[in-house]
């Protein structure tokens, strides 16, 4: 099957973020989220087989990884790891869930228990997709994730002009069969002229719908 693929994005660089971000709160503990990186990675692996020059930057997941693939923890290192190398690329997709806070201070030492209630103060990271919009290159494609559990239209299409992106993938978690852990999502691509709503399939076949739209409308921005 997997020589079936027209070698359609052959020639155009690639990357792809995926999986959540763990940000420490001491050697033991960490803040993350329950993104398991199953989207992204079937985004690499899909934009593989299609031809195109893949990078792969991915938080910690229990996929077996790939051979691109870089592995990082903090959202300090992917936007490290992802601005080290935007650049470059022809498109860049952000399927990873990034954490929006880390603790304020990493303790070098477990933390010990007390009697009375604790607190972790936090601070922001960096928006990694906003950065990246902000410092878009001429004729690269931006598409962003957003996950919501209500309001999902109007909040996703925010994200696609705050942060500037050309493309916003959006998920309600709240959606049977959509969402971080399972093999399926059910996915509403949102553009500045369009809202395009998929059924419910899987993640793989919902990269290629992605892949696909990118396609479609970066060959209009040539044309
Ligand atoms: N993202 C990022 N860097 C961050 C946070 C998020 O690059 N520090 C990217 C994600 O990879 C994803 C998109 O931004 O592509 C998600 O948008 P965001 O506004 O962060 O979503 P939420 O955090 O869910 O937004 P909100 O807090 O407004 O619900």
């Amino acid at each position: 099957k997997e020589a079936a693929f027209q070698k359609d994005l052959a020639g155009k660089k690639l990357l792809v973020t995926a999986g959540p971000t763990q940000e420490a709160i001491d050697p033991v503990r960490c803040l993350t989220n329950h993104s398991s990186g199953k989207m992204g990675y079937a985004i690499a692996k899909m934009a593989m087989l299609r031809g195109a020059e893949v990078t792969l930057v991915s938080g910690p997941t229990a996929i077996e990884p790939p051979l691109f693939v870089k592995v990082v923890t903090s959202a300090r290192d992917m936007f490290e790891a992802v601005t080290g190398l935007s650049d470059e690329q022809d498109i860049i997709i952000k399927a990873a869930a990034v954490a929006d806070y880390r603790p304020k201070q990493v303790s070098e030492d477990k933390v010990k228990k007390k009697d009375d209630q604790a607190s972790i103060e936090l601070e922001r990271t960096d928006d990694i997709l906003k950065y990246l919009g902000q410092h878009k290159k001429q004729g690269q494609f931006l598409c962003g994730f957003s996950m919501e559990t209500k309001d999902m239209l109007r909040n996703s299409r925010a994200k696609l002009e705050k942060k500037n992106l050309d493309m916003v993938a959006a998920n309600n978690l709240k959606v049977e069969g959509a969402g971080f852990q399972g093999d399926t999502n059910v996915l509403t691509l949102i553009t500045q002229d369009e809202e395009v709503s998929l059924p419910l399939m899987s993640k793989e076949d919902a990269a290629l719908k992605i892949l696909d739209k990118i396609l479609l409308l970066t060959t209009k921005a040539e044309a």
